[in-house]
């Protein structure tokens, strides 16, 4: 089982559509996948059309101080066939203030994921679409991550954002002793083909971070940003068009790189 947490603290650059649509593709392709929706937002669990429950989130499971809750009981099917998810409610928000006096606050999704882990057949990847801003939630996302994979958008100062989220990854590695977390790569998201800037921003970045951004780039679609209304991953909402295609190809990408670490 691999945890990839989506993450970048700036917001609206395409997390949770790569959360949705990377897990939605690697389900397609036959993977086992469970998504965590990890903002209060809850934008990840309306995009799969799966309404967010009262009580069903991870909410209860991180501030149960008993740890008598298991993640596996917070687990809804999807419309998507071996896609699972753990969906958000805004009551996610208060952890940050009811962990705010616990000691282990930085590591109890690491702990619920750990035991859901050991409790069983387990899902092969675990993605967990993080919320903004750099809180509580965020960090216990990362401290519980094998890897973080972070969506860029293509779009002016870029570099300083990525500057910035390489900065913090590596802070809340110390904080959280979470040193074996690894840098999955980066995704380059709402590319417009028509504009300099984008392609500016693509040999940037890849000037600066070779191997670690992946080949595939996702570009602006408005398929793309139409889907989540509809409460459906893009490749069920326009299967053939170029959003749909382009989030395939980063799971043939991403799993391609699985097998050659
Ligand atoms: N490739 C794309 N083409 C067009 N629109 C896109 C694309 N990717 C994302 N969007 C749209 O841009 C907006 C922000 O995307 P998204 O919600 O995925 O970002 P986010 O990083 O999760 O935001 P937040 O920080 O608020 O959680 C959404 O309206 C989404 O539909
Ligand atoms: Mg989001």
């Amino acid at each position: 089982m691999k945890i990839i947490a989506i993450a970048n603290q700036k917001g609206g650059v395409g997390k949770t559509t790569t959360a949705v649509n990377l897990a939605a593709c690697l389900a397609e392709a036959g993977r086992n996948v469970l998504l965590i929706d990890l903002d209060p937002q809850a934008n990840a669990s309306s995009a799969l059309g799966v309404e967010a429950t009262e009580g069903r989130s991870l909410h209860a499971v991180l501030t149960d101080e008993a740890g008598s809750l298991s993640l596996a009981e917070q687990i809804q099917p999807t419309p998507i066939e071996r896609l699972h998810i753990v969906t958000a409610e805004l009551d996610l928000a208060g952890c940050e203030i009811q962990l705010a006096a616990d000691a282990n606050r930085l590591v109890r999704l690491r702990h619920v994921l750990d035991h859901y882990r050991a409790s069983g057949p387990a899902v092969e990847f675990v993605v967990i679409d993080c919320p903004p801003s750099l809180g509580v939630l965020m960090t216990n996302a990362l401290a519980a991550a094998d890897s973080v994979l972070v969506p860029l958008q293509c779009e002016y100062l870029a570099l300083e954002g990525l500057a910035k989220i390489l900065e913090m990854i590596e802070r809340i590695k110390q904080v959280s002793g979470n040193t074996a977390l690894e840098l999955e790569g980066i995704v380059l998201t709402m590319y417009d083909s028509r504009t300099n800037l984008s392609q500016q921003v693509v040999s940037d970045v890849r000037d600066h971070l070779g191997q670690k951004v992946f080949d595939t780039i996702i570009p602006r679609s408005i398929r793309l940003s139409e889907s989540p209304g509809h409460g459906k991953p893009i490749i069920v909402y326009d299967p053939v068009g170029v959003g749909a295609e382009s989030y395939r190809q980063l799971a043939r990408e991403f799993l391609q790189r699985q097998r050659q670490n």
